[in-house]
C-alpha cells in the first residue's frame, strides 16, 4: 500500500534540538565511539572510522563558506539513525560526490513506496521535469529494445528477454512473443508487468563510468491473432518478418501500458539531479462530472 509521499519532512528532531542547544559536539562523540567501538574488530572490510570535528554552525551564525565538509578523506562520519523520508537539510555537512546516506546513516529501509533507496535519492536530488524524463527513456530506446522481464508462479521468479518497440506517441510498449512460452503463461495469470533495460561500465569493456536503464513497470494486454489489432500491430512495428499466415498461428502480442518508468543514470548525480527519475503515466483525461453534482473524492 502507497504511503503518503507528501510528508518530506525530517521526523526526528532531536539532532536539531541537540545542536541548538549546543550539545551537538556531545552527539557527535557518542555516535562516533559506538560506531568506532562497534567496529572495532570486525576485520579488514570494514573502515577505521575516525570522528571529523563537530560542525562548527552550532551556536554560530552561519558561517560564510556553508556546512563543513565531511569525509573528503574517505572516512565514514556517522550521523544520527534515520528514515528514508528525511531530508537532509541545507546544514547538512558536504560530502564528497557518490556517497550514499546509508553509508553514514543506519537507515530504516522498507518496500513501499516511499522508503527505498532509490526513493531517499529522488528525495534529496533533484527531479528532471517530466517531459525531459520522457526525452532520455525516448532517446535510450530508439527502435526494438532487449529488455529482462520479470513473471512469477506460485511465488518463484523467473527473470526472462523480451524485445519491446515503445510507441512514442501512445507510449505504449509492444512485445511479441512465442505463443504458450512460461514467460507467456505466467504473465497471462498476472499482467503486472515489470522490465528493465540496462547498459553500462563493465570491467571487461571499460570505457566512461556510466550506468543507465530504464524499468517499465505497469500492465500487459494480450492481443492474440483472432484481435483485429493483431496483424495491424505487427506491420506497423515491423515486428515479425515471417508470413502473415505463419505469425497468426506462432505468436501472441502483448500491448505494455507504463503506469510509470524508472530512468536511472548515473551521471545526472554531477548536475545535483537525483540519478533515479521517475516518469509517471497522466491520469486519462477524465469524463466531465454530471451536472449539477460535485465530483466525491
Ligand atoms: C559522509 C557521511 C554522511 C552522508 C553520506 C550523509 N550524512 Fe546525513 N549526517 C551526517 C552527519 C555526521 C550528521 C550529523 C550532523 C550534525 O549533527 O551536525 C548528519 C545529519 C543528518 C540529518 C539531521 C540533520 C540535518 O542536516 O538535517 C539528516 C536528516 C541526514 N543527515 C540525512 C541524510 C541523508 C538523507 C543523506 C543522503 C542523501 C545523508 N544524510 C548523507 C553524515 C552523513
Amino acid at each position: 500500500m502507497r504511503q503518503d509521499s507528501d510528508d518530506r519532512r525530517p521526523r526526528h528532531a532531536l539532532p536539531r534540538l541537540l545542536r541548538t542547544a549546543g550539545l551537538a559536539s556531545l552527539l557527535w562523540l557518542g555516535t562516533s565511539a559506538t560506531a568506532a567501538a562497534s567496529q572495532g574488530s570486525a576485520g579488514t572490510a570494514v573502515q577505521s572510522v575516525t570522528p571529523s570535528p563537530p560542525a562548527p554552525a552550532a551556536a554560530a551564525p552561519a558561517a560564510v563558506d556553508g556546512p563543513p565538509m565531511i569525509a573528503a578523506d574517505g572516512k565514514i562520519v556517522p550521523g544520527p539513525p534515520i528514515t528514508p523520508q528525511q531530508v537532509k537539510s541545507a546544514r547538512h555537512p558536504r560530502y564528497p560526490a557518490g556517497w550514499t546516506c546509508a553509508e553514514c546513516h543506519d537507515v530504516s529501509f522498507g518496500v513501499d513506496f516511499v522508503s527505498s533507496a532509490s526513493r531517499q535519492y529522488a528525495n534529496n536530488f533533484a527531479a528532471l521535469p517530466q517531459e525531459a524524463i520522457w526525452e532520455r527513456i525516448v532517446q535510450f530506446l530508439p527502435g526494438r529494445e532487449r529488455f529482462a522481464m520479470a513473471t512469477a508462479h506460485e511465488g518463484r521468479p523467473v527473470a526472462t528477454t523480451v524485445d519491446m518497440v515503445l510507441d512514442k506517441e501512445e507510449k505504449v510498449f509492444y512485445i511479441v512473443s512465442e505463443k504458450g512460452t512460461e514467460k507467456l503463461m505466467q504473465l497471462k495469470e498476472n499482467p503486472q508487468f515489470s522490465a528493465v533495460r540496462a547498459d553500462g561500465w563493465t570491467v571487461a569493456a571499460g570505457g566512461a563510468r556510466q550506468w543507465v536503464s530504464v524499468q517499465v513497470n505497469g500492465e500487459a494486454e494480450l492481443i492474440g491473432a483472432q484481435d483485429p489489432r493483431f496483424l495491424p500491430t505487427l506491420e506497423k512495428y515491423s515486428l515479425v518478418r515471417i508470413s502473415k499466415e505463419r505469425a497468426v498461428r506462432r505468436f501472441d502480442i502483448q500491448r505494455v501500458t507504463p503506469r510509470e518508468i524508472v530512468l536511472f543514470d548515473t551521471t545526472l548525480l554531477k548536475d545535483g539531479q537525483s540519478p533515479y527519475q521517475y516518469w509517471n503515466r497522466p491520469a486519462a483525461p477524465r469524463e466531465a462530472p454530471p451536472q449539477g453534482r460535485t465530483p466525491g473524492r
